[in-house]
């Protein structure tokens, strides 16, 4: 089993270790007035955090949340954040679609990108005039990395016929090429609404080969992909799903579509982090497991303390680079702003406002389990 972290039913992951009076935090101590400022927010973090760490953690928060009224900044928090940072510090939480959509929306001079860089991107295309920062330059992701802007110029000229979606999880240069970003929220109803526009029965999906054969598997349109994959949910397997099966009667299997097909094909349930977060509170079932990255089964956990999580997971290390510090001292510095080239910015900007503008899903999309992997084309690298 391909598992890097089995913590076992009620125990959350560990977070990044605390560096207490590093020069990134000029040694924030625990005062009184830090006190009486955190008091109230130790119950949301009192199942991971104990009463004696909390002195160390309790001046980081302050001083975030101080820094955040000062500099009249938001935090979006990906779902794939440490508890401390998801629910201590985050203001804005959810998948990737819900945090472009409040990238958007959101009031406030500053962003802060609690997630990885192609989210940072994101949410500056999507608002040029607000600071957008990123707390680590190390925040990248297998994905994004595994496409570039000139990829998708040759693919075009190879296949001029056919359009070419691209997942969010692609740099701003990735997107600039392409005619239309998707999440693994919306990834069906895209590739089905271009090919509509198009007048086509194939559509290209990049850069991630297993979300494609997954989307593959849930339409009739024929998909074109990429080798690229999640270093993370690439590691899960349907030999998992099984072992998961015999260790824990009844357990309900929920993936990410980032897993290759067989794990959906074996899994109970599917969709975006936002999905699985919904089915767990729709359904409660007993006893679950979200195949995904670690931190997500502990901000779930928190909000359904009556359903076990059987918790095998892989940690993501880019989604892991973001720590309550370097969010302090990105905010504080103002440090590692999101540039981009306007022209770049703006046919980047193209691409995502073509899937904001398709009609709003009531809920993220369910991909259906149980089907058989379909093949489909993978176009090898020029
Ligand atoms: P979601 O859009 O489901 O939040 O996924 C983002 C991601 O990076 C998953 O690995
Ligand atoms: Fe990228 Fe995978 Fe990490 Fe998500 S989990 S950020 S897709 S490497």
């Amino acid at each position: 089993m391909a598992r890097l972290i089995d913590a076992g039913p009620g125990c959350p992951t560990p977070t990044p270790a605390r560096r207490v009076g590093h020069s990134e935090t000029g040694g924030l101590t625990y005062t009184a007035e830090v006190k009486a400022e955190t008091d109230h927010l130790y119950p949301l973090a009192s199942d991971f955090i104990t009463p004696m760490e909390w002195p160390a953690i309790a001046p980081l928060v302050a001083a975030i949340n101080r820094l955040k009224a000062e500099r009249n900044a938001v935090i979006l928090a990906h779902n794939y954040m440490t508890p401390d940072i998801f629910r201590l510090v985050g203001d804005i939480r959810g998948d990737s679609l819900q945090l472009a959509r409040e990238a958007a929306e959101v009031e406030a001079d500053v962003i802060v990108q609690a997630g990885v860089h192609f989210m940072a991107e994101t949410s500056k295309i999507l608002a040029p005039e607000k600071t957008v920062l990123i707390p680590s330059l190390e925040a990248g992701c297998s994905l994004a990395s595994s496409i570039t802007g000139r990829d998708v110029a040759l693919i075009k000229q190879r296949y001029p016929e056919f359009p070419v979606v691209t997942y969010v999880n692609t740099t701003a240069d990735v997107k600039a090429e392409c005619h239309i970003t998707c999440t693994s929220s919306n990834a069906v109803q895209v590739v089905e609404a271009i090919a509509r526009d198009w007048n086509t029965d194939t559509v290209i999906l990049v850069p991630d080969q297993y979300l494609a054969r997954n989307v593959a598997s849930q339409t009739d349109i024929r998909i074109m992909t990429w080798p690229g994959a999640c270093e993370v949910h690439e590691l899960f397997s349907a030999s998992d799903v099984e072992a998961l099966r015999l260790a824990h009667s009844g357990v309900v299997i929920l993936a990410h579509p980032e897993c290759p097909p067989d794990v959906l094909e074996a899994a109970d349930f599917a969709g975006s982090t936002a999905a699985l977060a919904h089915y767990v509170r729709d359904h409660r079932p007993a006893k679950v497991v979200l195949l995904t990255e670690c931190s997500m089964s502990d901000n779930v956990a928190a909000e359904n303390p009556d359903v076990n999580f059987v918790r095998p997971c892989n940690l993501c290390p880019h989604m892991k680079q973001i720590t309550l510090e370097n969010i302090y001292d990105c905010l504080a510095n103002m440090r590692h702003a999101v540039d981009l080239e306007e022209g770049v910015r703006q046919r980047a900007k193209a691409a995502i406002d073509a899937m904001l503008a398709l009609p709003k899903m009531t809920a993220p999309l369910a991909f259906k389990t149980g089907l058989a992997a379909r093949d489909i084309t993978v176009i090898s690298p020029a």
